[in-house]
């Protein structure tokens, strides 16, 4: 029997990884949902990846044979004050697993951020480039990556941006405000991928299946604004609402958002992985989304 512990289970892309696996896995696989929060039959085992006694723990009890942490403190505005949590979880967390995984000689998968990059290019970046946050969110997460790599042999980062799945995102947060307002404002000078869960979630699955070690960026195909973002879930989900191009300058946030942070999936496309263009992934969610009538508010 193998298995496949995951932590951080009930966010975004934790769900998509267990929708993915679902269909993928043999049934000599198990899948372990662990989470932070009350245990359910869906995610029956309590982990906090910042208690590293409990890490070791878990892993050494159920010895999974692939780790893959979906846990983070993803609230980039609010890890600019609770800098010490966004340390524990971002960084320290992963390092409790890399150690845990190194023990027991289990593969890690662990996410990473676009976060890690500064913006101030104008061409997307690849897995070389070096790396330099701007942002407490940035930052951890950077320093989550390097402890990952000091302390694991058999680890994968992924490195994604803008992701929406079943969970709070951009795409849900544009479709509430459809339901009460003519128009929305949206910021049209910062560059990015719009990314399915599911797509990450495939991407993630195709890599662990390797020994293909090491940092890969894994985001949709193609560049948006968040205004073309906007418009095109509008279009798709057929919303009438005016979206008015706005700059960076007119929406202070309290970290600052990196200007530009394509990623090129330069290593997963020569392993001859490709990932789908952004606006196919988003028609499937939307699609997929008002088959299940999740989009209404
Ligand atoms: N969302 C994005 O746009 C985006 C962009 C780039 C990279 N990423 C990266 O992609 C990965 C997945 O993101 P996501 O959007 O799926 O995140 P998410 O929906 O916010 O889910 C994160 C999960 O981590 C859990 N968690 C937080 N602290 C924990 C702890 N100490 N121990 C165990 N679980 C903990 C949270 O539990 P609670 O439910 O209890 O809070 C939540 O379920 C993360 O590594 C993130 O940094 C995300």
């Amino acid at each position: 029997m193998k298995s496949i512990l995951i932590t951080g289970a009930n966010g975004q892309l934790g769900r998509a990884l267990n929708t993915v696996l679902k269909e993928q896995l043999d049934s000599d696989t198990i899948i372990l949902n662990t989470s932070r929060g009350e245990p359910t039959a869906y995610c029956p085992i309590l982990l906090d990846i910042t208690n590293p006694v409990a890490v070791t723990n878990i892993v050494q009890d159920l010895k999974p044979d692939i780790i893959i942490n979906c846990a983070a403190h993803t609230a980039v505005d609010l890890c600019e004050t609770d800098k010490e949590r966004a340390y524990e979880i971002n960084a320290l967390g992963p390092k409790n697993l890399a150690a845990a995984a190194n023990a027991i000689d289990a593969k890690l998968i662990h996410v990473s951020t676009d976060y890690v990059f500064d913006g101030e290019r104008k061409t997307p970046y690849t897995e070389e480039d070096q790396a330099n946050p701007q942002t407490v969110y940035g930052q951890t997460k950077l320093e989550g990556e390097r402890l990952v790599q000091n302390h694991c042999e058999k680890y994968f980062i992924i490195r994604t941006a803008w992701l929406y799945g079943e969970g709070k995102n951009f795409v849900k947060t544009m479709l509430q405000l459809a339901e009460n307002h003519t128009e929305v404002r949206v910021i049209r000078d910062q560059f990015g991928t719009p990314t399915s869960a599911l797509e990450l979630a495939k991407a993630i699955v195709f890599l662990m299946n390797t020994e293909n070690y090491g940092i890969y960026h894994g985001t949709c195909e193609g560049i948006a604004t968040w205004y073309e973002f906007a418009t095109e879930v509008f279009r798709l989900a057929k919303k009438e609402i005016t979206v008015k191009p706005i700059t960076t300058e007119e929406y202070p946030t309290p970290a600052k958002r990196p200007k530009y942070s394509v990623l090129e999936n330069k290593k997963l496309k020569a392993l001859n992985y490709y990932m789908k263009p952004w606006k196919d992934a988003l028609q499937e969610y939307i699609n997929m989304e008002l088959l299940h009538n999740t989009l209404s508010f």
